[in-house]
């Protein structure tokens, strides 16, 4: 599978056989994880991490996996290159993705909600930088897509219904019931984890339920991805206003919290707004009872969890509960991706 030199921007725009490439290699990663045969793969070479915005999971797991493939990784801030920005002047995105990839093996983005000043422009930037850098951009989380955390996530939801860590089974997630459920909560999330948890469900075959309030649609676009996938795969899709139906026969439950269409006003990310909107909504917490209502399903959430508001303690710290192994995945599946993209492999 040749990956080499591709970006990494959503899962949608790889295909199912390059998905697996990644994923297959990601498990091999887990099994074998200092193996000589993966340590070397980026020897000499420097990842560089662009963060926008904060982050725990993404930016140490980016650094540890380039660490593990014999590479560097370098923590980039905006406020730290005098970037030309709509209001600033400085330096083009031409003249430093250009730059840039004189010097690194591949180029890793974040930049989502307060960062950007309307839906969309987040993920248009980092097309901007793919036009162009001649080395991968790696979406480390944008507006719209998480694509590394969509990996993580399938990876994990494999594992679980297949037989065990390092052993994930994907054809048995044909057919499984994926819930994304909307959930209260007090950080007035960006929509790029549940797209993409959306997205990579339905690619994967999953039924996809997404149970939201009224007024919490995500994008259409990605929406319609979801629908077509679904087709394709002779898997359902149907979004539901009811905080209860969802987790009757549910193999996958994911609550999370989001913000509504109308959280970008007037250039900016109107985050007080749209928590006073999500705090309207009572009954949105995934909970132990609810989860008896499941067929035996899986607790997943990308994390941060807000808990005690998108679930209770007892579920996310129970036995099925899969958020420290998604968690993990990161860093094996941030590798796989590192390696086949940017790596003598
Ligand atoms: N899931 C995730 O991207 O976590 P961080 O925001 O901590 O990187």
């Amino acid at each position: 599978m040749d990956l080499f030199g591709r970006d990494f921007i959503v899962t949608q725009e790889w295909s199912i056989d390059q998905l697996r490439a990644a994923l297959d290699l990601a498990a091999a990663m887990k099994r074998e994880r200092f193996h000589p045969r993966f340590t070397g793969i980026l020897k000499n070479r420097t990842f560089f991490m662009f963060f926008y915005n904060p982050s725990v999971r993404t930016r140490q797991s980016f650094e540890c996996a380039a660490t593990e493939l014999g590479g560097h990784a370098q923590f980039l801030q905006p406020e730290g290159m005098r970037l030309k920005t709509a209001t600033t002047a400085g330096e083009t995105v031409e003249d430093a993705a250009k730059v840039m990839s004189r010097y690194a093996a591949g180029i890793g983005i974040r930049i989502l909600e307060d960062k950007v000043p309307v839906y969309g422009a987040g993920n248009e930037l980092l097309r901007e930088y793919a036009k162009w850098a001649t080395v991968p951009i790696i979406n480390m989380a944008d507006d719209k897509f998480h694509p590394c955390q969509g990996m993580a996530d399938i990876m994990g939801w494999a594992e679980w219904f297949g037989e065990g860590s390092g052993r994930p089974n994907y054809e048995n997630l044909r057919g499984k019931n994926f819930l994304l459920t909307w959930a209260s909560g007090a950080l007035a999330r960006s929509w790029c984890s549940v797209q993409e948890a959306m997205i990579i469900a339905s690619r994967f075959g999953m039924n996809v339920t997404v149970a939201r309030p009224e007024g919490y649609d995500l994008d259409p676009e990605v929406v319609a991805w979801t629908k077509a996938n679904c087709e394709a795969n002779g898997a359902a899709f149907r979004a539901i206003a009811d905080p209860e139906a969802g987790y009757d026969g549910a193999h996958v439950v994911y609550s999370r919290n989001w913000v509504t269409p109308q959280a970008y006003q007037d250039g900016a990310f109107q985050k007080a707004i749209e928590q006073k909107k999500s705090a309207a909504h009572t009954g949105w917490t995934t909970d132990a009872r609810r989860m008896a209502r499941t067929d035996n399903g899986i607790f997943t959430h990308p994390m941060p969890v807000d808990r005690g508001l998108e679930v209770t303690d007892e579920v996310a710290s129970g036995p099925r509960s899969a958020i420290y192994d998604v968690a993990e995945n990161r860093l094996h599946v941030q590798k796989a991706v590192m390696a086949l993209t940017m790596g003598n492999i």
